[in-house]
């Protein structure tokens, strides 16, 4: 029987119908289907006969669908209709008591919050991944001098380790957001019914248990109607996203012939078709571009949400194409990320050769003038002078005569000043001047290292 005469436009069923993407949900959807029938037999709305009848239907189904052998209908409209219906059909009218005290509406939220906390840590896990390899890498190029930039213009030179480990705490910091979207999953939907409770005297602290949630949701019209967890998975996934896509543009960057500082393994590289000799860095250029992806999803998700009157409303279906493609979008980008971190071949003597610009250890000079007693801002001036001098006339900073020296500053006009300052051009030494803590001299980079390891191995949230 239905209240309706008439059947649904087609249209409508097409508006209407997320079998398509929400089949996915399957594996939570049986999971807390059991624990549901579970339930329900433990404070007798249902007989025991009756709950291993749901639980042996369930297995059945839960057979078919992994081996992609589930006899999905045109008119099953999402994937909770489908098993619900599937299961009737093999355990017979029994299936129909499955649904007491539950509605699609908290059944729905249940799926989508147990989803998003697998994903959540299949993120944290794969984030540690690589982690691990940009700690391995920066190992193994603790010494190699390269520039480091402002404005893409060489600024002052720094270690490549030191380099690789800013990607280090950037993913620290996002792995900590992906604890934080797991605490946001703590309480059970389930048992809020359609908005208002159900009229059984439910348990869900056992279905809680089962399910691995700490509780219930305290309130029922808050239970159906919060997707926040969505808006925190899809909002730690575009900082990660945006944080990947300045590594691929700096692997870009890189692997070019005018920076020439590393090549890519040709696993992760592309052929042009018609320029023989390239190799492009497509995986890297994507890994730039699948960012503002996933900053769109949440974009959308907070348009979704936005002004929507309690408790479910249909447009809450909306939630899940956003979060599953964020999903995928994130886990490729991620293996990608750790493949070509893992693979990457940099070139030493590029790199060495790029910081070797004397003009890099122009506030080393600077700094030299501070120490003789002079203020910072005129000794910025001071060095300014000398590099217009030295540009001129196409010439180093080391080349510099007495004379030019002393016309810039009596600071400088005396042996010792000069021995100091043309020490301080030495390549080695501006490097390594750099003693600060967090800074690049060697000692510290060595120090950061450790704390990277330490890090690592301490499991975030636990
Ligand atoms: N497919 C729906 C969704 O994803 C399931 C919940 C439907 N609930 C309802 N009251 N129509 O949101």
């Amino acid at each position: 029987m239905s209240r309706f005469r008439e059947p649904q436009h087609q249209d409508f069923q097409r508006l209407n119908a997320s079998l398509s993407f929400d089949r996915r949900l399957w594996p939570y959807d049986i999971a807390q289907s059991r624990a549901h029938a579970k339930m329900l037999a433990r404070v007798k709305i249902i007989s025991e006969q009756d709950r291993d009848a749901l639980v042996g239907g369930l297995d059945e189904v839960e057979g078919e669908l992994r081996e992609e052998r589930f006899p999905f209908q045109e008119s099953d409209e999402d994937i909770h209709m489908a098993i619900e219906r599937r299961l009737t059909e093999i355990v017979g009218a029994v299936g129909g008591r499955l649904h007491t005290a539950r509605s699609r509406n908290d059944q729905v939220a249940t799926d989508v919050a147990l989803y998003t906390r697998a994903r959540a840590r299949e993120a944290k896990a794969a984030i540690e991944g690589l982690m691990a390899e940009l700690v391995r890498r920066a190992e193994e190029h603790v010494d190699w001098p390269m520039p480091g930039y402002t404005h893409l213009q060489r600024a002052q030179p720094v270690y490549l380790a030191h380099h690789l480990l800013a990607y280090f705490w950037m993913l620290a910091r996002d792995r900590q957001r992906f604890v934080f979207v797991e605490g946001q999953l703590s309480r059970l939907p389930l048992g809020a019914g359609a908005l208002a409770g159900v009229s059984f005297e439910t348990d869900r602290d056992f279905i809680a248990r089962e399910l691995g949630f700490d509780a219930p949701a305290p309130n029922s019209i808050d239970a159906v109607s919060n997707r926040d967890f969505v808006l925190d998975y899809l909002s730690a996934a575009a900082t990660c996203a945006t944080h990947l896509s300045r590594l691929g543009a700096e692997i870009v960057l890189w692997c070019s012939s005018e920076f020439g500082f590393c090549e890519l393994p040709d696993a992760w590289s592309a052929g042009s078709s018609i320029m023989p000799q390239k190799k492009n860095p497509d995986a890297a250029e994507l890994l730039r571009a699948k960012a503002p992806r996933v900053a769109g999803h949440l974009a959308a998700m907070h348009g979704v949400l936005h002004g929507l009157p309690l408790t479910y409303n249909k447009d809450m279906q909306e939630d899940k194409e956003h979060l599953f493609d964020a999903v995928d979008t994130l886990e490729l980008a991620l293996a990608a990320a750790r493949g070509m971190v893992a693979g990457v071949v940099f070139d030493r003597e590029r790199m060495a050769q790029a910081a070797s610009d004397e003009m890099i250890a122009a506030t080393d000079v600077a700094d030299l003038l501070v120490r003789r007693g002079m203020p910072f801002r005129e000794a910025h001036g001071v060095v300014a002078g000398l590099v217009r001098t030295a540009v001129d006339s196409g010439r180093a900073l080391s080349a510099l005569s007495a004379e030019e020296l002393a016309a810039q500053s009596e600071l400088l006009d005396s042996d010792e000043a000069r021995a100091d300052y043309y020490k301080v051009l030495e390549r080695e030494s501006w490097i390594e001047s750099k003693v600060s803590e967090g800074g690049t001299a060697l000692a510290r980079v060595r120090e950061q290292l450790d704390e990277a390891r330490a890090v690592l191995t301490d499991a975030p949230g636990a």
